[in-house]
């Protein structure tokens, strides 16, 4: 191997030792550039004979080439790993799933209150809906529920203030009832001209679905719980309509005409008489069950003078019901507090 051909030996293994293009240049400069072997071998030509620098000089630039050409060829291959490399960093899996946006949907007891609104509203009752920080005077007191009356122990509550002896103090409401009084006070109010004339009065047929409170908490009870009030007042509405409303209300919910519908005595203070709903499935897990559903009753004539009106010309019938309980019912779902943990496995079943 002459001199010349060793020279293109080292060039092609230093450009090969050169992992980067800017090594690859430092090494090109070391055979190329203006102090580099190949330019000192064309330098050390000046001693020579003519002869010798045509044949020596023609070796030299043969040399030349041969060394550009590896570096071309370098550069090529280092360019071409740079870029895979840059493929392979930012290399796309087209096959991954995508991104999913997260779809909301209806809480389970939203459903059922939108459901008991439509089926409420399809027999002509309207939707009211009211405070729950409430005061005193329409959670008790209006309810024929006086301060020291025995029925409040069964509603005890979070009191936002000092209750007051005139019934002004505030309270969570304990039940939607209230809302039976602020609904029938403005509807009073709204037809006042034509109560004072002794005309008839357009009947009060409305339903109060919310958010009601009391100091409860276990499987079947929680601290913030919903209810739905009713109320149908009229100069002719007998507990007859309340039955036949209840038949209606509960098999649309429901679904099935497989019900039975039991109205087993009770007491409230805001009702005389009063009565506790069961219903009791013909076919399904349930079958047979007596289910307490809601509370219901005439309304109380004391009541009915504190809506404004003349208890022995109106008369009608009231109603309350747990929205949770017929959502536990409608889904299959034994502990009500699963409904409120928020827990998005158990939500997201009912989208
Ligand atoms: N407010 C009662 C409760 O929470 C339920 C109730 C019973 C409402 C009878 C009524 C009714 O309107 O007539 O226990």
């Amino acid at each position: 191997m002459n001199d010349l051909d060793q020279l293109v030996s080292a060039a092609q293994a230093d450009f090969a030792a050169a992992a980067t293009p800017a090594e690859l240049e430092n090494a090109k400069a070391r055979y190329l550039g203006k102090a580099g072997q190949v330019t000192e071998l064309l330098k050390g030509m000046g001693a020579l004979s003519h002869e010798e620098k045509k044949t020596r000089g023609a070796e030299i630039n043969q040399t030349k080439q041969r060394i550009e050409s590896l570096l071309t060829e370098r550069r090529q291959a280092l360019a071409e790993a740079e870029l895979q490399a840059q493929l392979k960093a930012e290399s796309l899996d087209v096959s991954l799933p995508g991104r999913q946006h997260g779809m909301g949907g209806l809480h389970p007891v939203s459903r059922t209150m939108e459901r008991i609104e439509a089926i409420f509203g399809s027999m002509g009752f309207e939707v009211a809906d009211g405070p729950e920080i409430e005061e005193d005077w329409f959670n008790f007191t209006a309810l024929n529920t006086p301060a020291d009356h025995p029925a409040r122990s069964m509603h005890d509550t979070f009191y936002v203030d000092t209750q007051a002896p005139d019934g002004s103090g505030h309270l969570l409401r304990t039940h939607t009832s209230p809302m039976q009084v602020r609904h029938a006070v403005q509807h009073v109010k709204r037809h006042a001209a034509a109560l004072a004339a002794g005309q008839a009065m357009p009947e009060i047929r409305v339903i109060a679905p919310g958010r009601t409170y009391r100091v409860d908490s276990d499987a079947t009870h929680s601290p913030m719980f919903h209810q739905c009030e009713g109320l149908w007042i009229g100069e002719n509405v007998s507990f007859k309509d309340l039955k036949a409303v209840f038949a209606d209300f509960f098999r649309n919910f429901f679904e099935t005409d497989d019900l039975e519908i039991r109205f087993r005595p009770s007491f409230f203070p805001f009702t005389e008489p009063s009565a506790e709903v069961d219903i009791a499935f013909a076919s399904g897990p349930l079958k047979g069950r007596w289910l307490e559903v809601a509370g219901s009753g005439q309304v109380h004539p004391n009541v009915v003078r504190n809506f404004g009106l003349d208890p022995e010309r109106y008369i009608g019938f009231a109603f309350g019901m747990g929205p949770d309980r017929l959502t536990m019912l409608r889904y299959g779902v034994n502990d009500l507090r699963l409904f409120f943990d928020g827990d998005l496995r158990f939500l997201s079943q009912f989208r």
